[in-house]
C-alpha cells in the first residue's frame, strides 16, 4: 500500500467502516486481536459490539477497548430457536456487515442464519473437515496427526461444515500435549482471522463503503 493510501485511510471516519459484531463466549483472544487490528487499522472494521452469551473475561477486555460489550444469556425454559431470534433481533439494531464468532460455543440455530445468510463466520483450532466440534486439538492428538492447523468458515446448520474461507496449517510435535499444542495453533489463529476477515468484507463488497 502506497504511503498517501495508507494517510487517506487514517483520515476515514470510522464511520465508513463495514461494522461488525462479535459473539463470544470466554476468555476472548482471538476478539482481543481483532480489536487491537481494527484500532491499528489493520482490521477494516468497526467493532459496534461484543456480546457474550455467559460471564465471560473478553467482556471486560472488549470494554477496556471502549467497545459496548454486553452479557446476553439465554433465559430459563427458552429455547435454542427462541433465544437465536432475541439475539438476532438485538444484533440487527447494529446493522452488522459481518457476525463474527470468536469463541462462542452456542451452535447458531435457524433464526440467526436467516437473519444473516452467509454472514457470520467461525474461527475452530483444527484443519477442517478434520476434528469439527469440541477439544479439536485433542482428536487430533488421539488421531496421531501430524499437521493440524485452524480454519475460517462461514457458519451454517452444522457443527464447523460451512464453506472454508482460510486455512493454515500447524506441526504437531512429538511431545505436544493438548496445552501446548493449544497455544501453537492459538498463535496462529490470531494472525489468521483478521486477514481473511478483511478478505471476506472484500469478496462480499462490504469494503465499498469505505
Ligand atoms: C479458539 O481456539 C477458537 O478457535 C475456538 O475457540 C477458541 C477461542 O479462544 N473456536 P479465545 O476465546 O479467542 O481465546
Amino acid at each position: 500500500m502506497t504511503f498517501l493510501a495508507r494517510l487517506s485511510r487514517l483520515w476515514q471516519p470510522d464511520i465508513t467502516l463495514p461494522r461488525i459484531v462479535i459473539l463470544i463466549s470466554g476468555r476472548g483472544s482471538n476478539m482481543r486481536v481483532l480489536l487491537q487490528k481494527s484500532r491499528e487499522r489493520k482490521l477494516l472494521a468497526r467493532c459496534t459490539l461484543v456480546v457474550s452469551d455467559r460471564p465471560a473475561k473478553g467482556l471486560e477486555i472488549a470494554k477496556a477497548f471502549g467497545v459496548p460489550a454486553i452479557l446476553f444469556a439465554k433465559n430459563k425454559g427458552e429455547s435454542r430457536e427462541e433465544f437465536d431470534h432475541r439475539l438476532a433481533e438485538r444484533l440487527k439494531q447494529e446493522n452488522p456487515d459481518l457476525v463474527v464468532c470468536a469463541g462462542y460455543l452456542r451452535i447458531l440455530s435457524r433464526p440467526m442464519l436467516e437473519a444473516f445468510p452467509n454472514r457470520i463466520v467461525n474461527i475452530h483450532p483444527s484443519l477442517l473437515p478434520a476434528f469439527p466440534g469440541l477439544h479439536a486439538q485433542k482428536q487430533a492428538l488421539d488421531y496421531g496427526v501430524k499437521i493440524s492447523g485452524c480454519t475460517v468458515h462461514l457458519v451454517d446448520a452444522g457443527v464447523d461444515t460451512g464453506k472454508i474461507l482460510a486455512q493454515r496449517a500447524v506441526p504437531v510435535m512429538a511431545t505436544d500435549t493438548e496445552e501446548t499444542l493449544s497455544r501453537r495453533i492459538l498463535a496462529v489463529e490470531h494472525d489468521l482471522y483478521w486477514r481473511a476477515i478483511n478478505d471476506y468484507l472484500k469478496q462480499i463488497g462490504a469494503l465499498r463503503k469505505s
